[in-house]
């Protein structure tokens, strides 16, 4: 999947996930969702240092087809510069160096490499399958209401991002939700849900 610097196919059509993939899928029955890889609002600091170069490198020499180390590099410069502007793509791919075609193609797939600024804390709230079941969309329903974000929403105030995730790969301990793509709290619920977001002063 590659996409040009305007979100659209190199044919034209917009990019769009197909219908009923992901994305506020109990809300909205199509389950279409949009992407447009942004430019940052800096792009002159969007640049590797020589040591952030060394580092690209270094992950470069672990594989065999240096194309394999592009999700650790889309991910050392999402650490980097917050999100993963055009510019921040581009650099990457410049950097490996890849087709910047395939970069992007791999940052837009992945919803843990943000193509937006997202809020100081992200949730990601699972809502497949066994999630699902034991209550993902009462808690994510919850965020929705509460804060008058959707999916991959974020607040005026930048502090709260919310993001409808699919499975975190922690099932056995649903509902799961992901914060700032590091931290589970599992075993999720309403009391838990609210405890937390106290104690994030949200
Ligand atoms: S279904 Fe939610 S973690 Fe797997």
């Amino acid at each position: 999947m590659s996409v040009q610097e305007n979100g659209h196919h190199h044919d034209g059509k917009q990019q769009r996930f197909p219908p009923g993939t992901h994305g506020d899928s109990l809300e909205h029955p199509t389950g279409i969702q949009e992407f447009h890889l942004l430019h940052a609002e800096d792009p002159s600091k969007i640049f590797f240092t020589e040591e952030d170069k060394k580092k690209i490198q270094e992950f470069v020499s672990r594989y065999p087809a240096k194309e394999s180390a592009v999700m650790p590099a889309l991910w050392y410069a999402q650490e980097k510069f917050g999100w993963l502007s055009i510019e921040a793509i581009n650099l990457v791919a410049d950097t490996i160096p890849m087709p910047r075609a395939d970069v992007q193609g791999v940052a837009s797939f992945y919803t843990m490499y943000w193509k937006k600024p997202m809020g100081k804390t992200h949730l990601a709230i699972c809502t497949n399958i066994s999630c699902m079941l034991c209550g993902a969309y009462e808690l994510y329903n919850y965020i929705k209401k509460t804060y008058g974000i959707g999916n991959g929403d974020v607040t005026p105030d930048g502090l709260l991002s919310l993001e409808e995730a699919e499975c975190l790969g922690s099932c056995g301990t649903a509902p799961v939700m992901q914060v700032n793509n590091y931290e589970y709290i599992e075993n999720l619920s309403l009391e838990k849900l609210k405890d937390f977001l106290k104690s994030r002063g949200l």
